[in-house]
């Protein structure tokens, strides 16, 4: 389980409002290289918008957000896209482009983003689509697949530029148990083969432990807890371990 001590991501007092309503007031944490922190949180706490304000997708209230040492709100246009080619997102809801078929999907941050030739995007597409297990549905279109095969070409699509940080929201829901470990697997692979960092935002508990090195809870537009996944399982906190309790005779039975 050992992290670098080098910073990659920091959050520091970030205030979010939509209309009146605070969905953030005041995040801090931070991400080392190579960890996987696991965010939980009620639904609707904001835990989506806190990974959009991390892909510069939105601009917070108030407060700092590091990307090593490029705060994030204080970026231009051109910068922010800079950045953003590190940083890989697997939308919820997969967000792949109905009209393009999987080896296009993956291949459009390649053409919008870099300056790789056609043979060198068909080659980076061929190498992610084997690694998420899907060699032969290159020419299939997104409704043609299952709900767990559109989350893979997202992931796919993601890791297409070779990001240092992947952000992954809800990795998990509404898949079935085999294609909701093939992306644990595949998470946990990423961080110790490729040295990837990631933030997981999740509330599927079997995942949340199988591939963090850390946690973080949000509540009340806030990280009220962060720690080891033991120090989670044990946590006093009433939320953190009220969250965790319908899962705990699960969690015990693996220990
Ligand atoms: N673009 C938006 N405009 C207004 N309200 C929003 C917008 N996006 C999210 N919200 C609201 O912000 C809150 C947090 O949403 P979200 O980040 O999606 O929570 P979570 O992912 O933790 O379920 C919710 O109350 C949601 O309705
Ligand atoms: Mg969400």
């Amino acid at each position: 389980m050992s992290a670098t001590t080098e910073k990659l991501v920091e959050m520091r007092g970030v205030k979010l409002q939509f209309a009146d309503k605070a969905i953030l007031d005041g995040v801090d944490f931070t991400v080392l290289a190579q960890e996987v922190l696991v965010i939980m949180g009620l639904s609707g706490g904001g835990k989506s918008t806190l990974l959009s304000i991390l892909m510069g997708l939105l601009k917070p209230n108030a407060g700092a957000v590091f990307f090593k040492d490029k705060d994030l709100t204080q970026l231009s246009r051109p910068e922010l896209n800079e950045v953003r080619t590190h940083i890989g997102m697997v939308y919820q809801n997969a967000a792949l482009i109905s009209s393009m078929n999987v080896r296009e999907n993956i291949g459009l941050p390649l053409r919008e983003l870099s300056s790789k030739n056609d043979g060198e995007i068909e080659s980076i597409i061929d190498q992610k689509l084997e690694l998420v297990g899907l060699k032969d549905a290159g020419d299939k279109l997104p409704s043609e697949l299952s709900g767990g095969m559109q989350k893979r070409v997202g992931l796919a699509r993601a890791l297409a530029l070779e990001p240092e940080l992947v952000l992954f929201d809800e990795p998990s829901a509404g898949l079935d148990p085999i294609n909701s470990k093939l992306i644990d697997d595949l998470i946990i692979q990423l961080r110790e083969k490729q040295k990837v960092t990631s933030i997981v935002v999740t509330h599927e508990m079997d995942s949340a432990f199988a591939v963090a090195t850390r946690m973080a809870f949000l509540q009340d537009g806030k990280i009220i807890l962060e720690g080891t996944p033991g120090e989670f399982r044990h946590s006093e906190n009433p939320t953190v371990s009220k969250f965790l309790s319908s899962y705990s005779e699960h969690e015990q039975s693996k220990e």
